[in-house]
């Protein structure tokens, strides 16, 4: 079993070396780890972030352990030279179109929560947020207006086809939990949601034992935070994707929680925390690396058919967090490798 080891920009090497830790603590016969360049680091050693040599790398492994991409010194290149492209690039080269992003309270942590408890405690809901359309990869540019104005434009789309392979993985992952899936759109504005939903509804008559529901993007950021408890799956695009579950993860307590998968078809997938770089607590022992860990269960259940090793680390986790362990994202003082340490004594 090879993992690709992408540990990336800012704060990615610190998560990402705890998250190998405990993978190398459980001593699973087999399973080794290819360390590649990406994002910035990449960018300054070889001239881009995402070289042949780390594609390669992610293409033969049977799963893929990502820290984040992101470098301020990098903001001002082309943008097919930017960070980020190197887990766009990624996603779309392994057409890795389905994002699980889960968002759970721990019973310990409810405090620690941006809402009130009895809120907050209710909080188990996944998100499933298309990765390999929509207005991140339109067609994009700067132009001129008549008038000579600056104009930039990034064009939104969906086909039948993309939306119907993660609606698929909607309603599956809904019959897997409580058989609810909550499909966010902007139908009242945006053709592309029209035929997101039109494409959704067709798709629910096979699925008669998942009840479906339909909300715009902008009453869902606000339910999310009235009443996170009312969901179980939420199935969305790209953009929405991307900000709810950064919306999602205050209501859980920490950014520095919240683990994801990306998977293609076949179940191969890129797992990865959902936070970015940090590159202001980079290279300081501040970040958490939980959500890394968690990414690293995650892609043990989903890519390498070892789901008692994955409920072993998320035990571990719950009772480092039962037992007091904190970062400061989550109001405590232990550094990045003293909360990996914590996992690990769990273990
Ligand atoms: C995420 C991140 C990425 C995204 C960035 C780093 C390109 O915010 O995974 O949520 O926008 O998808
Ligand atoms: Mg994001």
């Amino acid at each position: 079993m090879r993992i690709a080891l992408l540990p990336g920009d800012g704060i990615g090497p610190e998560i990402t070396r705890e998250a190998q830790r405990v993978l190398e603590a459980l001593a699973i016969p087999g399973l080794v780890f290819e360390e590649a360049l990406v994002g910035g680091a990449a960018y300054k050693a070889v001239g881009h972030p995402l070289p042949p040599e780390t594609l390669n790398i992610a293409r033969r492994a049977d799963a893929i352990l990502f820290g984040s991409v992101g470098d301020p010194e990098c903001d001002a290149l082309d943008r097919h030279l930017r960070p980020e492209q190197a887990i766009l690039g990624l996603r779309k080269a392994l057409t890795l179109f389905s994002n699980l992003r889960p968002a759970r309270v721990y019973p310990g942590l409810v405090d620690a929560s941006a809402l009130r408890p009895e809120v907050a405690s209710r909080i188990d809901l996944l998100i499933v947020r298309e990765l390999n359309g929509d207005v991140y990869f339109g067609e994009k540019g700067m132009r001129t207006t008549p008038t000579g104005a600056r104009e930039g434009y990034d064009i939104m789309s969906y086909n039948e086809d993309e939306v119907r392979r993660i609606a698929h993985s909607g309603f599956r992952a809904a019959q897997a939990r409580r058989g609810k899936l909550c499909s966010v759109d902007k139908a009242n504005v945006l053709e592309t949601s029209q035929l997101w939903r039109d494409v959704v509804v067709e798709l629910s008559a096979e699925y008669p034992d998942v009840t479906l529901s339909h909300m715009y993007v902008d009453n869902a950021a606000m339910q999310l935070v009235r009443d996170p408890g009312q969901f179980d799956v939420i199935v969305t695009g790209n953009l929405f994707g991307d900000i709810l579950s950064d919306l999602a993860s205050m209501c859980v307590g920490s950014i520095g929680l919240l683990a994801s998968a990306s998977l293609d078809a076949q179940g191969k997938g890129l797992y990865e925390p959902i936070h970015g770089s940090a590159p202001d607590i980079a290279g300081q022992g501040k970040a958490n690396p939980l959500a890394t860990i968690l990414s690293a269960a995650m892609m043990l259940r989903f890519s390498l058919g070892l789901p008692d090793e994955a409920d072993r680390i998320e035990r571990a986790v719950e009772a480092a967090l039962n037992g007091g362990a904190r970062t400061a994202d989550l109001g405590g003082s232990l550094s990045t490798a003293a909360m990996g340490d914590a996992v690990l004594a769990a273990l």
